[in-house]
């Protein structure tokens, strides 16, 4: 029997925790929604008044937020009172790949995990159903399980709290996480107590078909959100792999898409070829497969898993290297505009992004980077190139350089990115740079100047037209 949920906490205001709850809130208004976190500007950026600094862009989610915060959605860091109160716990912290001991470079450190579930065992009152949202490797609910069951009752318990653990994988991806978290594909609970599993289904309920609630054992539904990634990932490896034979060969990666799409076993989507897949899951989860599958003794499909990173490691260098060729083969005094840092549209988030290896291959040649993005924070490209921004400076003749080689400024406007530049970059596809006006940004480009355009976003006749070198991913067609 299904139990009738009051109070909802969610441990960890990421990317995952903070829009999976908003709209978890909207939808179910007679439950308390609390997302915690430890970082306390995180929160007070959630909890900022006007939203215009909520710490994740995400289409459609300053609305859902002004809605529900303050009513049934409350963003704090007051972890322990929030655990005590709620019927269900979501664990929802970040499971960075290790970088030191055992495991370091494939296996995700689950240090986060383990020290929320030890919280949840000393806080939480009364029975608690405790939903890993989090991408975990296989078997993690038994790391949990075994914390939760062991917790000692505290003095002001006179019974021992108790736990059913769930696997409830997200499938949203960034960007688009209101709309996949709106009308989700299928919502995914795997557990062992039916009744926890029926009290979860209930809340999802709300918004999302029974028919797309599936429920599984807890390791397929662990398995399955590892896979899944795998799979997505594993196809734009392929695609990527093919763009560079159709650039060798003569073909046209986009004609291949569309023919290889329309067959309904394959299906169209995730076919775009591009700089390389980015994002904080894809190259995590499948290292981890690999970890796993080698810890298990099964070294071939390890090798298989790993063969998609490898592809996807090489086709961003081979990206750097084409544009270095194309410059005469050397970037040292030259200005290179890229447009684009995030790893995809539409989101702020810049981890894993193809545009950092392929800038700072291309810093190491000696460019000078003006990069421009509508979202991203110059604050993380700082990091993230591992050097600060260099100031612009103005000189007399109202032309822009920089100080030295091998160096980056941001650009406010695509404008300033484009002024004296010998290239363009295009690296992320949002929308607005489909919409470049060439003909009058070529006007103002050192020639001979060229367009690279690793998103196939541009109007390829009008960057020619505007007297302008093109290049564009996996066309081998000579346009
Ligand atoms: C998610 C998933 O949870 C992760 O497993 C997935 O594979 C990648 O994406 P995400 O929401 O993107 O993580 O991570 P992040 O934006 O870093 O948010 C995690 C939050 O958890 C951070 O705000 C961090 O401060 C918080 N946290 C971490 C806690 O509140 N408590 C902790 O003990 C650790
Ligand atoms: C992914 C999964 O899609 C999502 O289900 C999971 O919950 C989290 O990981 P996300 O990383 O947010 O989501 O974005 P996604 O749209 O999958 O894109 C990942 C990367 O692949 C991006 O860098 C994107 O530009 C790239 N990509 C995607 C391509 O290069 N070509 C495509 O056809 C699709």
């Amino acid at each position: 029997m299904a139990f009738k949920v009051k109070n909802i906490c969610c441990i960890g205001a990421g990317y995952v925790g903070g829009p999976t709850m908003s709209v978890m809130a909207d939808h179910c208004p007679e439950i308390q929604v609390n997302v915690v976190d430890i970082n306390h500007q995180r929160i007070n950026s959630w909890n900022d008044p006007d939203l215009r600094n909520l710490p994740i862009y995400e289409p459609g989610l300053n609305e859902i937020v002004k809605r529900c915060r303050g009513k049934n959605l409350h963003f704090s860091t007051e972890v322990e009172r929030n655990i005590a109160q709620a019927d269900i716990v979501f664990i929802s912290v970040n499971t960075p790949t290790k970088t030191k001991g055992f495991g370091a470079g494939q296996a995700s450190d689950l240090k986060w995990v383990e020290t929320s579930a030890r919280k949840v065992a000393k806080y939480a009152r009364g029975h608690t159903i405790v939903v890993e949202k989090s991408t975990l490797p296989v078997r993690t609910a038994e790391v949990i399980k075994e914390i939760l069951i062991s917790a000692k009752p505290s003095s002001d318990q006179s019974e021992p709290s108790t736990f059913d653990i769930l696997s409830n994988p997200e499938f949203m991806a960034e960007g688009s996480a209101v709309k996949d978290l709106e009308k989700p594909d299928r919502i995914l609970i795997g557990g062992e107590n039916h009744d926890a599993i029926n009290t979860l289904s209930e809340i999802y309920k709300y918004w999302v078909p029974e028919k797309k609630i599936l429920h599984t054992n807890i390791w397929s539904s662990e398995l399955a959100k590892l896979t899944a990634n795998a799979f997505l990932a594993q196809r734009i490896s392929s695609i990527n792999s093919i763009s560079a034979l159709c650039e060798a060969t003569g073909g046209d990666v986009r004609e291949v898409s569309r023919a290889i799409g329309s067959d309904s076993r394959i299906g169209s989507r995730f076919l775009d070829s591009g700089p390389g897949f980015g994002g904080s899951c894809f190259k995590k989860d499948i290292l981890n497969l690999v970890y796993l599958s080698r810890y298990f003794g099964l070294p071939e499909v390890a090798d298989f898993w790993e063969g998609v990173v490898h592809l996807n490691n090489w086709h961003q260098h081979r990206v750097s290297q084409l544009i270095i060729k194309k410059l005469f083969g050397t970037l040292s005094g030259k200005k290179i505009g890229v447009l684009g840092f995030a790893f995809k549209a539409n989101t702020n988030d810049t981890r894993e992004s193809a545009a950092i290896q392929i800038c700072k291959d291309l810093l190491e040649e000696g460019a000078r980077l003006f990069i421009h993005d509508p979202k991203v924070n110059p604050l993380n490209i700082s990091n993230d190139l591992g050097i600060s921004p260099i100031n612009k400076v103005l000189e007399s003749n109202n032309s822009l350089t920089f100080q030295s080689d091998g160096s980056w400024s941001k650009a406010s406007q695509i404008s300033e990115a484009t002024k004296e530049a010998d290239a363009i970059l295009v690296l992320t596809e949002w929308e607005e740079y489909s919409k470049i006006n060439w003909e009058k940004e070529s006007k103002q480009m050192r020639y001979p100047a060229w367009v690279f355009d690793s998103r196939s976003i541009l109007d390829a006749k009008r960057v020619i037209n505007s007297g302008l070198n093109f290049w564009r991913i996996g066309d081998g067609t000579n346009l």
